[in-house]
């Protein structure tokens, strides 16, 4: 692949910023800093992952981008955000920029989560990774972890798992698992994401979600080193964990 091309790929600008960032010698490849934008690079990724820089940014190449955000409250799972800032505003910009593939068009969420809620956030630009996710066909688990505002009864437990009826639709949904933790900690698991569905759920059984954390995807635990608004790239085994 030509270098500029590389860098268009990966989200650092258009064809023709990439082509200009080569030849102000603002790109290095690993190491050596490198002014033919036609370079050709060799992208035998087994062999060696492959390493460059951008004034300075130290990247690594990735065909598609697979990531997890620790997000944190008051951000919109939105590019066009209304009273809060977007999740995408916490990821660097080549992952930001990334060019569409497909029919993505560029990196996306994985899911929603609404504004109040944290934890695990997936991204990517994969759309078949995408859909594979968020379909309830595939029955990915996500786990939440769930503060209520009133004390948690066998009963609840009980009636979530059963299944309760939303508003939206007549047939009861159920939950994957439902467990008091605590008294006030419900851990609940669901393989749907119909809209604000943990809350509409623990609503009708006469409670109330205070605060809401995603911990889990599938195999996948949100990493105990990951803070609050920081993001980091899917391992191979990350990503193992998400196969069903
Ligand atoms: N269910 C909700 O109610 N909110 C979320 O953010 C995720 C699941």
């Amino acid at each position: 692949m030509r270098l500029s091309e590389l860098l268009y790929s990966q989200g650092f600008g258009t064809r023709r910023i990439c082509a200009g960032l080569i030849e102000k010698g603002h790109v290095a490849l690993n190491g050596a800093v490198c002014t033919e934008p036609s370079t050709e690079v060799a992208l035998d990724l087994a062999a060696r992952p492959l390493a460059f820089s951008v004034q300075g940014l130290s990247w690594q190449y990735h065909e598609r981008a697979y990531v997890m955000l620790n997000k944190p409250a008051g951000y919109e799972c939105s590019h066009r955000p209304g009273a809060w800032p977007s999740v995408y505003t916490l990821l660097p910009m080549p992952l930001r920029q990334r060019p569409a593939t497909g029919k993505v068009a560029g990196v996306q969420a994985v899911g929603r989560l609404d504004q109040d809620t944290t934890g695990l956030l997936l991204l990517s630009d994969d759309g078949a990774f995408i859909h594979r996710m968020n379909s309830p066909r595939h029955h990915v688990p996500k786990v939440y972890e769930v503060t209520t505002r009133h004390p948690l009864d066998e009963r609840q437990i009980e009636r979530l798992r059963a299944g309760v009826v939303l508003d939206d639709d007549p047939r009861p949904v159920a939950a994957g698992g439902a467990e008091a933790v605590e008294e006030h900690h419900l851990r609940l698991t669901l393989t749907e994401g119909k809209y604000h569905q943990v809350k509409r759920m623990v609503a009708a059984v006469g409670n109330r979600v205070e605060a809401l954390h995603r911990s889990r995807v599938g195999g996948l635990a949100l990493p105990a080193d990951l803070a609050a608004g920081q993001w980091r790239w899917l391992s191979a085994d990350d990503l193992a964990l998400l196969r069903p």
